[in-house]
């Protein structure tokens, strides 16, 4: 008998997690000011639970100029006010834990906003306890080659190092190999002052029934690091260790796209697959023409797999590799894609081996706002920010706010996608997205650990096999039939469809899979 004693990777609910995104101003607006609130996403918690999501990444929603959406923290303990107070924060925790959902925070660890008050005394003249929490040179007049620094807004005398934006100076953890007087290295006391100062932020939360956090450039902490992150990922598994064994339940999330250095060795439990440099993320989704999911186009799965499978065997025994189906800082799939090629790219990304994220408003099919104007720096991001489309009513069911007085304007067309006018509709994407997380939470072998074999079709790059344990999923997201091989159709042979989009379960055949359609076989 082989050797079941997998490693399993803890927490043990990430095997089962599907999780939902959710951008705090823009989900739900519960006392009318125009803005989403914690008592809004409270009040939400069984229509996302009626999705078959059990876990929750929520955007920073701590005290801030909000000059980056609330990623230049001010304060990491205080929840900002607009959404509501900590106390409120506390009872979503408490009501979705209630539910079976658990809810992740966004710790932004490499910077803060330029109004933290670590940061102002960082600047004085005067040197004190939070002057080596951020990266100055020794003169005003020294810049930092190669990076972005500012000089000549305090009365420190030297330049100090950003991270971001200018509204984000970057926090010191030290550099892999000092060559400066003025650079900390690793192990020095300023550097690890900084880190548990950051472990501190982290228990603060947890110990009030957070479940762990998604982790804001979680590559960018130690500076004049190497291609493999090698001190940062020294810093993450020092983090790792502190969790693992005051709270051993939280999960973490990196957002590297770097799964060989987050997951294999930087200890986190996830590295997102973030949609960066044209890479095989993006060839699914949003490759114009040559999206792997235009029905009309040239996609070519290899590209996909190419660039997937080492960060998946990467991951292997380790952690996972997160699958997005966007987030707030991407064009949303649609309408760059249909409605029915949508459905067909979520069935695949929540059933290859890894833990998917829906981000919100992708499972009614909420299209990418192209023509906004920037707000809190969004730019191009902010299409992709709007407010939830819940129903026909004023303002899209967001809020009871005049419409001006909005976040962000609701998609204004008149046939924007709402829950409610899809709800119940068995061909819309919402219940076809309800019916994919089913039918994953409902077979072990989609868990996110589960073997995974891509099976290419010779020939034919349109369409891909791929077998999760004893299942076999076949896409095909063009508009012609493909042939199957003989060697993979006999594989399929015996088996009955259990479950298909696209096409009806009892009409799926084996050997020819049909246009736009995805249909899982098995015993
Ligand atoms: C991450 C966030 C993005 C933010 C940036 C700076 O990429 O996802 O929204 O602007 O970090 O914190
Ligand atoms: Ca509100």
């Amino acid at each position: 008998m082989s050797d079941v004693r997998k490693r399993s990777v803890s927490p043990a609910w990430l095997r089962d997690a599907v999780f939902y995104e959710i951008y705090p101003q823009s989900y739900y607006d519960a006392n009318g000011d125009g803005i989403g609130d914690f008592a809004g996403i409270t009040e939400k918690l069984p229509y996302i639970r009626s999705l078959g999501c059990n876990a929750l990444w929520i955007n920073p929603c701590f005290d801030s100029p909000f000059r980056d959406a609330g990623y230049d923290v001010r304060d990491y303990k205080r929840a900002a006010p607009r959404y509501g107070t900590n106390e409120d924060l506390y009872r979503l925790f408490e009501e979705a834990h209630r539910q079976g959902i658990r809810v992740l925070l966004d710790l932004v660890p490499g910077h803060t906003s330029e109004e933290h008050p670590w940061f102002l005394k960082s600047g004085e003249a005067e040197s004190n306890e939070f002057s080596g929490r951020y990266i100055w040179t020794d003169d005003w007049f020294k810049g930092i080659p190669g990076r972005p620094y500012v000089g000549g807004e305090y009365p420190r005398n030297g330049t100090y190092m950003l991270n971001f934006f200018k509204c984000q100076p970057a926090l010191n953890y030290g550099w892999l190999r000092p060559t400066e007087p003025w650079q900390s290295a690793m192990d020095s006391p300023e550097a690890l002052a900084t880190r548990e100062a950051m472990k501190d932020v982290m228990r603060f939360w947890l110990s009030h029934g957070a479940d762990g956090f998604r982790v804001d450039m979680a590559g960018s902490l130690v500076k004049g690091d190497d291609e493999q992150g090698t001190g940062t990922c020294a810093v993450w598994r020092d983090i790792r260790a502190m969790l693992d064994r005051e709270y051993p339940d939280a999960a973490l999330v990196a957002e590297w796209s770097h799964q060989q250095a987050a997951v294999a060795n930087g200890g986190f439990h996830m590295d997102f697959y973030l949609d960066q440099w044209d890479n095989g993320y993006h060839t699914l989704l949003r490759d114009g023409k040559s999206s792997f999911f235009r029905r009309d186009g040239q996609g070519d799965i290899r590209r996909f797999l190419s660039d997937f499978m080492p960060r998946y065997e990467a991951c292997k025994g380790k952690g996972y590799v997160a699958l997005i189906t966007c987030n707030h800082d991407t064009p949303r799939a649609c309408p760059a894609l249909t409605p029915d090629e949508a459905k067909l790219a979520y069935a695949f990304l929540l059933t290859l081996p890894g833990v998917p994220f829906i981000y919100y408003g992708d499972e009614i099919g909420m299209r990418y706002q192209a023509a906004l104007p920037t707000k809190e720096g969004g730019y191009t991001r902010t299409g992709t920010r709007t407010p939830m489309q819940w129903s026909g009513g004023k303002n899209l069911g967001f809020s009871q706010a005049a419409p001006e007085r909005l976040y962000l304007p609701v998609d204004p067309s008149p046939d924007a996608p709402t829950v409610e006018a899809q709800e119940g509709d068995p061909d819309s994407l919402l219940e076809t997205v309800r019916a994919i997380v089913r039918f994953r939470h409902s077979q072990p072998d989609l868990a996110p650990d589960a073997d995974f074999e891509p099976l290419e079709i010779p020939g034919e790059p349109r369409a891909l096999v791929y077998r999760r344990g004893g299942l076999y999923l076949c896409v095909n997201p063009s508009g012609k039939e493909i042939r199957l091989p003989k060697d993979i159709a006999g594989r399929l042979a015996s088996q009955s469809c259990l479950f298909a989009v696209g096409v009806r379960p009892e009409a799926a055949d084996a050997r020819r899979l049909a246009p736009q359609s995805f249909a899982v076989f098995g015993e």
